[in-house]
């Protein structure tokens, strides 16, 4: 027994002393504001205070906590005055928000031992508390806010909710007060997507976002992605797709609110309006506020011909308008998958395979069985279950397996080989994908020609809350809780394994602590089925940061080999591309420049290495080699590399205009300091045209510095200019962790990398000024959560190249190749 004092409330925790504070705290505590992610205190996310000390509770023994106060973010968040919470949602710094607690708890530390803290002290205090979602210089604006302590509302209360609630559609319900619940069908995984799509409806339903309150929908036909075909989240897709029917639903909605009221007055419907929440008839000066309507308006039929507002009548859409769920975020309420607590759940951690394709032959479970809270070990399709009263004693469980592997087919996967063989692909002419022009003919009388090899290796995912899902199969029906970009697919995913219908389904979405296209998959989610099938409980399948990074479904290795014929003058008449990776390495591979001969070729190369959906897809990739290959040109013709690109691109003009508002905002010409280099690119993806500007330096040793990234948009209209910015500066710190850093690297099927320690991502120290500037626009909207990543990588290498004189052809960006001291 353990006694502690945690919240200012004496407590006595049941457990073992070596137990980590973190897991006592969440398990035999219920406090889940502290977040497990890497497990060996290099991510910061389980912050918390040791008699005001700043520990991370996943490698702090409960033992060391014995006698001290404790203080976890829901003790600082019981003061919704508290000036770091008030100065987060100043900032609206959270994106996922899943780092958000362990980021506020340093915070706090950092304030109370330095009152005015300066940028370096900032750097020195959270360079070690990592945010995969890049929400660096927001926190850093924040902890200078909470330090002038200016004035600044405290954490808003959620609107009333009464439990009488009036369905309108699939979307919408209403209550007795007035409060508008509105049904996200949606993932919310940083990308603000809770408050965009909130905001659709209440535009059109003339209610505040001040009465809204959100709710994630289950899995069903009514919520299926118009742009994709099923119930997912993906492609920068989700304004996107709700853009109509959000507003139209919201419309259809006002209108039987305005008929109910009418009714009621015995006045024409065409008399009467909405605004704010209520039906106002302004001849008689009668207001009926939508809490007393939303009974008789519930039962009118929807109308089918509904009116939208044109864009010059919007008074939400368009404005910066703070995230919706902030204020959970931040106080440590949100409810990730990890956080989930179903009465009889048992935690299981399986032992997966090291190397891909391989199986266990033979396990010993002796020792694993005697670890105190283990209750049971079941093989499943994709390993070794340990399953166990919490996920401690199930870790410790795994860890005491004694495993003998057969490697499986793919034991041969190494790096250095898919390299080699990619590029041993990439001699022969691939199948053209684009042919326009005479292509041979134009190299055949070429003055001159120009070529090169990009390169980009396997990246994981890396978001920050691991993989996790808990199900309860029963003989009449399922329940899943499940951080999921693919509700429709957990759904499925449940069918298959159970033969339940879907009908019998219910997939309870919760918060997801990033996403990036992993939490697409199913994996997480068949293991949970499987298992809560096999001991008839819920069970709740937690991954460690391990073995997130050992068994994702990775963007691909690809190769890309490059051409071009040039004039007398250096001006390039034709472009050859050959792709060489999965099909869907061709993502992004469009060419938007003039050039008369045009040809893009794919060779099909997949090595078996499990690869998915990631952050923009390959687009990252294309971005890379087209963009670092017209800075090659531009060199060849003697020309400036943004004159070069603006000149090819007169046909292009939404490229156009993104990359001079780029240019002219960074100051692409002014003079640098000695040592820096500018450099830019430009990329359309998801219905989004972005230019970024990079200004570097590079040190002796070869480092690359990142100071400053100019970012410019055209997104079509921006819905929500705050999730706009924010997500260009994510996928800015998302891109900079993947040119600067990212690599897995395999050897005898496995991969090297387990952690943040040798995958590391951007810190806070090396985040550099983003400067986002969003394009007016009145386009219907484009996609944002993926298009800011792919100039990233060609900007900053083409600005190395300005500093250096020397072509970074393939990514990360080694220190070696540009070192010019010993
Ligand atoms: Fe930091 Fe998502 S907000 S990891």
């Amino acid at each position: 027994m353990t006694v502690l004092v945690v919240n200012g409330v004496r407590q006595m925790v049941e457990a073992d002393p070596d137990m980590p504070l973190l897991w006592a705290l969440r398990d035999r505590l219920g406090l889940m504001g502290s977040k497990p992610s890497c497990g060996i205190g290099a991510c910061g996310a389980c912050i918390v205070h040791l008699d005001g000390a700043p520990v991370r509770g996943c490698v702090t023994p409960l033992a060391a906590a014995a006698g001290k106060e404790v203080t976890t973010i829901e003790g600082l968040a019981a003061d919704p005055h508290h000036p770091l919470l008030r100065a987060w949602l100043a900032e609206d710094v959270s994106q996922c928000g899943y780092c958000q607690p362990g980021q506020i708890m340093a915070a706090a530390a950092l304030l109370a031992a330095h009152p005015q803290p300066t940028d370096l002290d900032i750097d020195a205090a959270m360079a070690h508390v990592l945010c995969r979602c890049g929400t660096y210089q927001r926190i850093r604006r924040a902890i200078h806010r909470a330090a002038g302590s200016a004035d600044m509302p405290p954490v808003p209360a959620p609107p009333p909710i009464s439990a009488t609630a009036f369905q309108f559609d699939p979307w919408i319900r209403i209550d007795e007060h007035g409060t508008v619940t509105i049904l996200i069908d949606r993932a919310e995984m940083g990308q603000g997507v809770l408050t965009g799509l909130a905001m659709l409806v209440a535009e059109e339903l003339e209610v505040d976002l001040s009465a809204v309150r959100t709710e994630f929908a289950p899995a069903g036909p009514a919520y299926i992605n118009p742009l994709l075909g099923k119930q997912s989240t993906g492609g920068s897709t989700a304004v996107r797709a709700a853009w109509e029917p959000l507003r139209r639903a919201g419309a259809q909605a006002r209108e039987r609110l305005i008929t109910a009221a009418a009714r009621i007055w015995s006045v024409e419907a065409a008399s009467c309006r909405a605004a704010h929440g209520a039906v106002l008839h302004p001849s008689s000066g009668r207001r009926l506020d939508y809490g007393a309507l939303a009974a008789r308006a519930a039962a009118l039929p929807a109308p089918t011909q509904v009116v939208l507002k044109p864009p010059t009548a919007f008074r939400l859409i368009g404005q910066p308008t703070p995230m919706l769920d902030a204020p959970l975020k931040i106080t440590g309420r949100a409810v990730f998958g990890v956080d989930v607590q179903v009465p009889g759940m048992r935690v299981a951690v399986v032992l997966r395979c090291p190397s891909f394709g391989g199986r266990a032959v033979s396990v010993d479970v002796r020792a694993a069985e005697a670890v105190p809270g283990v209750q049971r070990i079941v093989p499943i399709a994709s390993g070794i279950a340990v399953i166990a009263d919490d996920f401690w004693a199930a870790k410790q469980g795994r860890e005491a397996l004694a495993v003998q592997w057969e490697a499986g087919p793919l034991a041969a996967l190494d790096s250095a080989a898919i390299r080699t063989a990619l590029a041993a692909a990439a001699r022969d002419p691939g199948t053209p994908v684009r042919d326009d022009g005479q292509l041979d003919a134009a190299f055949a009388q070429a003055g001159r020609r120009l070529e090169a090899v990009y390169e980009t290796p396997y990246l994981a995912h890396a978001a920050m809350e691991p993989m996790n899902c808990t199900a309860h199969v029963r003989a009449d029906g399922c329940d899943v809780w499940v951080p999921t970009q693919a509700q429709g697919g957990a759904q499925e995913t449940v069918a298959e394994l159970t033969g339940l219908s879907p009908a019998a389904i219910r997939v309870h979405s919760t918060f997801l602590g990033g996403g990036f296209g992993r939490r697409l998959q199913q994996d997480f989610v068949a293991e949970a089925v499987q298992l809560s099938r096999a001991v008839d409980a819920p069970m709740q399948v937690v991954w460690t940061r391990e073995d997130d990074l050992r068994h994702d479904h990775y963007r691909p290795a690809n190769h890309n080999y490059l051409a071009a014929a040039l004039d007398a003058h250096g001006r390039p008449l034709a472009w050859l591309h050959r792709v060489t990776g999965p099909a869907a390495s061709l993502d992004g591979a469009h060419f938007p420049y003039a050039i008369p001969h045009v040809r893009v070729e794919h060779t099909e190369a997949d090595p078996g290495v499990p690869t998915g959906a990631w952050r923009s897809v390959a687009h990252s990739q294309s971005a890379f080699a087209i963009e670092g290959f017209v800075d090659e040109l531009a060199t060849a013709a003697g020309a400036d590399p943004y004159a070069f690109r603006l000149d090819l691109l007169h046909h292009a003009p939404r490229h156009q205009r993104v990359l001079e508002l780029a240019a002219e905002r960074a100051g692409w010409g002014r003079a640098l300091p000695s040592g820096h280099g500018r450099g830019t690119a430009v990329h359309q993806s998801f219905g989004s045209w972005v230019a970024q500007v990079a200004e570097v330096s590079v040190a002796g040793d070869g480092r690359v510095r990142v100071h400053r990234i100019v970012c410019a948009v055209d997104c079509g209209l921006a819905v929500n200019p705050n999730a706009v910015a924010a997500q260009m500066e994510g996928a800015v710190a998302f891109g900079l962790s993947a040119a600067l850093k990212g690599e897995i690297t395999l050897t005898h099927g496995r991969v090297l990398q387990g952690n943040f320690d040798d995958y590391p991502i951007l810190r806070m120290d090396e985040m550099p000024l983003v400067e986002v500037h969003i394009l007016p626009s009145r386009e219907p909207p484009g996609g944002v959560g993926e298009p800011g990543v792919p100039p990233v990588a060609p900007a900053v290498a083409n600005a190395v190249f300005a500093a250096t004189g020397r072509r970074i052809r393939r990514l990360p960006i080694r220190a070696e190749t540009l070192r010019t001291t010993s």
